[in-house]
């Protein structure tokens, strides 16, 4: 093993591996970056490609090819052995137990998954209808390679007997997220009768996967995905990154796509700095990968989804971060995928032609609205206002002020005097943004109270929710002691009175929580969510379901390292228990 460590950074320039993860930039005989270790603005970061080592002069990290992997992705020495291995092309002795880990073999088997369903596709004559669906879509064969594309077999154990005849246990299958605990206690496989596409990390390894619906009578979602794992994060990963990174860097941006088959279009396409946020809104996390490769980002949202101030899906977070966003406009209803399939050479016309977010926000702001009028004039000034007290630079909210006044053909003053109104108002209390929800600027979003506010804020102004919400929803999973405190009162007084007025519940407060009801008072009332039964059943269900996921995530993050550290003390029968309960959480469905 020494020996292929050695024979592996010789083979392996350090210099071109890091130059993978980050911009490196010549600097000297040396190169230098941004740390990706800390946050800074000045690079620190040093690698010397003579003496094949890296160090970083802020945080006082350093070392050599191996450590750079496992410091990047927080992994072991042999996850990080193997990754280098395979980019060396040196043979590791599989044989030899210092190559094998608990975390390896589970990363094993989710390649085993995707091999057996990568046949399945291939020659299963229950496949067939998979294969005429692809075929239709126009999906390449070459394609269907290049991701891996797979059917899971319309089985309930079919996977699960295959993986345990390759050597899998059943806590296995279930740790990699694979199936799913039944009434009964009895294992089932997760994904039956579905298009599998694997989700691979940014070195390559698959990681998770998302299933898609093919047949009628299925009774789950649209796509089921993995559930959180040990090495499966949804809210890090974005799909595609691993075939993309080298061409993002290449043109120095990125397209944001929603969905997996918008990825495959657009690769197929040619366009292959194409990376999917997979639904959800776009993090903080996956943010800071990007910041990795390019400060430049291109969003090809389905236009209904981006094109409304309340839901900017994470956009918002990322031109906060700093990155330049811009956005690719289709055409209402359409996503890459439908309109690469209906006209290429549009698609590349609107990459061309993608728009600032900000003019991308007048537009779609200022389009419902007839500017003669001057109810919708002050329509107009109000949201846009909000979105420009966002930027940081003075130069920039100043040309913004200018393009609003000139929109609504009216002086600038009044523009100005009240973006300071709203400014100071973001200062008094936590800053609201775009999406007009609580986003702080300066410190980091916390995800966590972001839902639980929000949860509190729609309860506050639709108090009629609160005993269907009740039920589905435990003051626990709120994560926050006193927006659990806040939740639980309101639950009671409400049961109590059975109705809601926010001046006598305050006076069941302490003094120092006025300001936090305060706040959430004020966006409640701002708030311009529809009175509707349909708006408000698919907010609420959204927001249930969010708060669900991210209290599961939270549990399971901390058995995942109550796991290691039973590993690191040798503690197998702890192990064991832990993993047990490790696998029944992941098992569990939320929905
Ligand atoms: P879409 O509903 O836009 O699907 O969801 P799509 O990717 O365009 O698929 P086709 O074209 O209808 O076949 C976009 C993405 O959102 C995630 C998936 O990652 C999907 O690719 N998604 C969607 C889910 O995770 N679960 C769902 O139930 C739906
Ligand atoms: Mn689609």
């Amino acid at each position: 093993m020494p020996s292929q460590i050695e024979e592996i950074k010789q083979r392996l320039d350090l210099v071109d591996l890091i130059k993978e993860y980050i911009q490196l930039k010549p600097a000297g005989l040396n190169f230098k970056a941004r740390c990706p270790f800390h946050n800074e603005k000045t690079p620190s970061f040093m690698v010397s490609p003579e003496k094949q080592i890296w160090h970083c002069f802020g945080c006082g990290s350093g070392g050599d090819h191996f450590e750079f992997i496992k410091k990047l992705e927080g992994i072991e020495f042999v996850e990080a052995l193997r990754i280098l291995a395979d980019k060396a092309g040196v043979k590791l002795d599989y044989h030899n137990p210092e190559v094998h880990s608990r975390r390896t073999k589970l990363l094993d088997l989710c390649d085993a998954a995707a091999s057996f369903w990568q046949q399945k596709l291939k020659t299963d004559k229950e496949a067939e209808l998979v294969r005429k669906y692809l075929a239709g879509r126009g999906v390449a064969d070459q394609t269907i390679d290049d991701f891996i594309l797979g059917y899971s077999p319309d089985s309930w154990d079919e996977t699960i007997k295959h993986l345990q005849n390759k050597g899998y246990s059943l806590l296995e299958i279930g740790q990699a997220g694979l199936s799913v605990i039944g009434k009964q206690g009895k294992p089932f496989d997760r994904f039956r009768g579905r298009l599998i596409f694997p989700i691979r990390n940014v070195h390559g390894q698959t990681v998770g996967f998302g299933a898609r619906k093919m047949k009628e009578d299925d009774q789950g979602g649209k796509y089921v995905n993995s559930p959180q794992t040990e090495f499966y994060n949804k809210s890090d990963i974005l799909y595609n990154l691993d075939q993309a990174k080298a061409e993002i860097k290449r043109l120095d941006y990125v397209i944001l796509v929603e969905g997996y088959m918008d990825v495959l279009a657009c690769h197929q396409a040619g366009t292959k700095n194409v990376v999917a946020v997979s639904g959800t809104s776009l993090t903080q996390g996956q943010i800071n990968i990007l910041k990795r490769y390019t400060e430049n980002v291109m969003i090809a949202f389905d236009a209904d989804v981006a094109g409304t101030l309340a839901n900017l899906r994470g956009i918002d977070l990322a031109w906060r971060a700093g990155l330049n966003v811009k956005v690719i406009h289709l055409p209402a209803g359409q996503d890459p995928d439908d309109l690469i399939r209906q006209d290429k050479d549009q698609w590349r016309e609107l990459v061309l032609k993608s728009e600032n977010f900000m003019d991308y926000i007048f537009a779609v702001t200022l389009a419902g609205l007839d500017l003669t009028r001057v109810d919708h004039k002050k329509k107009a000034a109000q949201q846009l206002l909000k979105v420009i007290s966002q930027l940081g630079d003075e130069v920039e909210t100043a040309h913004f002020v200018q393009k609003l006044a000139g929109d609504l053909a009216i002086a600038e003053e009044p523009l100005r005097s009240k973006l300071m109104e709203i400014k100071s108002k973001n200062t008094g209390s936590q800053s609201t943004g775009p999406a007009g929800q609580a986003a702080p600027l300066t410190k980091t979003i916390n995800h966590e109270e972001v839902l639980g506010e929000r949860l509190l804020v729609l309860l506050f102004k639709f108090p009629g929710q609160i005993g269907v919400i009740s039920q589905k929803i435990d003051p626990e999973f709120l994560g926050q002691p006193w927006l659990e405190e806040v939740y639980k009162k309101l639950i009671i007084y409400y049961n109590k009175n059975q109705s809601f007025d926010f001046k006598t519940f305050i006076s069941e407060f302490p003094k120092e929580r006025e300001n936090f009801l305060n706040k959430l008072a004020l966006l409640a009332e701002a708030d311009e969510l529809a009175d509707d039964p349909v708006v408000l059943k698919q907010e609420f269900g959204l927001l249930v379901l969010r708060i669900k996921q991210n209290h599961r995530d939270k549990k399971t993050k901390i058995l995942i390292q109550q796991i290691a550290q039973a590993e690191r003390e040798h503690n197998h029968e702890k192990m064991n228990q832990l993993s047990q309960d490790y696998s029944q959480l992941i098992s569990q469905s939320i929905e």
